[in-house]
């Protein structure tokens, strides 16, 4: 590394009051975490790696860890109709309730940002067992969403203390999905604003890009999107809000059926997208349609690139270029019944940016499953 970039990044780090290493779990509460954990196993190619529930000294909740090279996801059940994630379920269905944070200081960050104005959910805490101990503290991000630091220095164990380890019951096929590249959160009409001015002045973040209707819109709707990173870029997370259009925008349709502010959307990196997507096609994963006439002009937008015209057409994979590279990206259809949570599959060659020559053709393709389920 040259001299003058070693000297910007550790003056970086110095102004950074919020260190994070990268995403520690995504949990989501679920009505069935047994069914939903075979899905991700099966489809997703996700690995059953932790458990927790009555086996494991649990009474009212069951909690599934799934994990797929750096990326872990929390699958978690009540057994009791009163409890929160019971609330939960039933208001937004199954969705992200934390984006988990990994950190080297727990009580550091909960105490930098709540003396920033975050509003704590759990004050530092140490949970211990055999393996170890890991410090947790929380605080609440858009809608019921909420932030964990992780702080796991010395642990050994599976996940957190209280989960045992557990097999898979049947040979997991991974797909060749890396790391969480972006967590996308859609928010009310006219919050934007207020949840990027959050994660710039209590969680030290900086805005990267900002695109407005103008960007975003095609016939029918409109979104506005403003994206937040950390310091050290390891954590994206667009911001969307509704923006004035002919129809309703998938991001009003999200919140009526999430029925408030959530998380949108999941991105995950592959270095195969072509092997990745053609897995998760055979697997039963939907993915939502672009027209051939997308790859028409495909060249003539992108210039050249590594993959094959006919394959991409093939899986319907998606490409843009910025001034640093390109990328290719896909979408899924929601992963459960309201049209709410889908995932992103993104390789990046060089691009650092989130596919904006996409935006209308993929709007028309939302627009047009919107149509099916009459929310348009
Ligand atoms: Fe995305």
């Amino acid at each position: 590394m040259d001299v003058k970039l070693k000297e910007e990044l550790l003056e970086h780090s110095k102004q950074d009051f919020l260190p994070i290493n990268g995403t520690d779990h995504i949990e989501f509460y679920c009505g069935n975490a047994k069914q939903s954990a075979y899905y991700y196993q099966a489809a997703f190619g996700f690995k059953l790696v932790a458990y927790a529930g009555l086996e494991t000294g649990l009474k009212d909740r069951a909690s599934y860890v799934l994990q797929q090279d750096k990326i872990r996801l929390v699958l978690t059940t009540s057994f009791d109709p009163n409890s929160e994630i019971s609330k939960h379920v039933a208001e937004h269905g199954d969705g992200v309730k934390v984006l988990a944070l990994w950190v080297d200081d727990a009580q550091h960050s909960w105490e930098a940002t709540t003396e920033r104005g975050a509003e704590s959910v759990m004050a530092p805490k140490i949970f211990t067992d055999d393996f170890g101990q890991v410090k947790i503290a929380a605080i609440k991000t858009y809608g019921e969403t909420i932030h964990k630091f992780i702080e796991r220095k010395t642990y050994k164990g599976a996940f957190l203390p209280g989960f045992i380890p557990k097999e898979p019951l049947f040979e997991i096929k991974p797909v060749g999905l890396k790391y969480i590249d972006h967590c996308v959160g859609n928010v009310e009409l006219g919050q934007m604003n207020k949840w990027v001015e959050f994660y710039e002045d209590v969680m030290g973040f900086k805005l990267l890009i900002t695109f407005d209707d103008n960007d975003i819109s095609t016939e029918y709707t409109a979104l506005m999107s403003k994206v937040v990173s950390n310091g050290n870029g390891y954590i994206k997370f667009p911001i969307n809000e509704p923006a004035e259009g002919k129809k309703k925008s998938q991001i009003e349709e999200y919140i009526e059926f999430y029925r408030g502010a959530g998380v949108q959307h999941i991105a995950v990196a592959t270095d195969d997208i072509l092997y990745t997507v053609a897995e998760l096609r055979k697997r039963g994963v939907e993915f939502l349609y672009v027209p051939d006439t997308y790859y028409d002009d495909l060249f003539n937008r992108v210039g050249e690139i590594d993959e094959e015209l006919e394959d991409l057409k093939d899986l319907n994979i998606l490409v843009d270029r910025d001034e640093e590279g390109y990328l290719l990206q896909i979408f899924t259809k929601p992963v459960e019944d309201r049209p709410t949570v889908f995932y992103e599959i993104i390789q990046r060659k060089g691009a650092k940016s989130f596919g904006k020559g996409n935006f209308k053709a993929l709007f028309e393709s939302i627009e047009r499953e919107q149509a099916m389920r009459g929310t348009l």
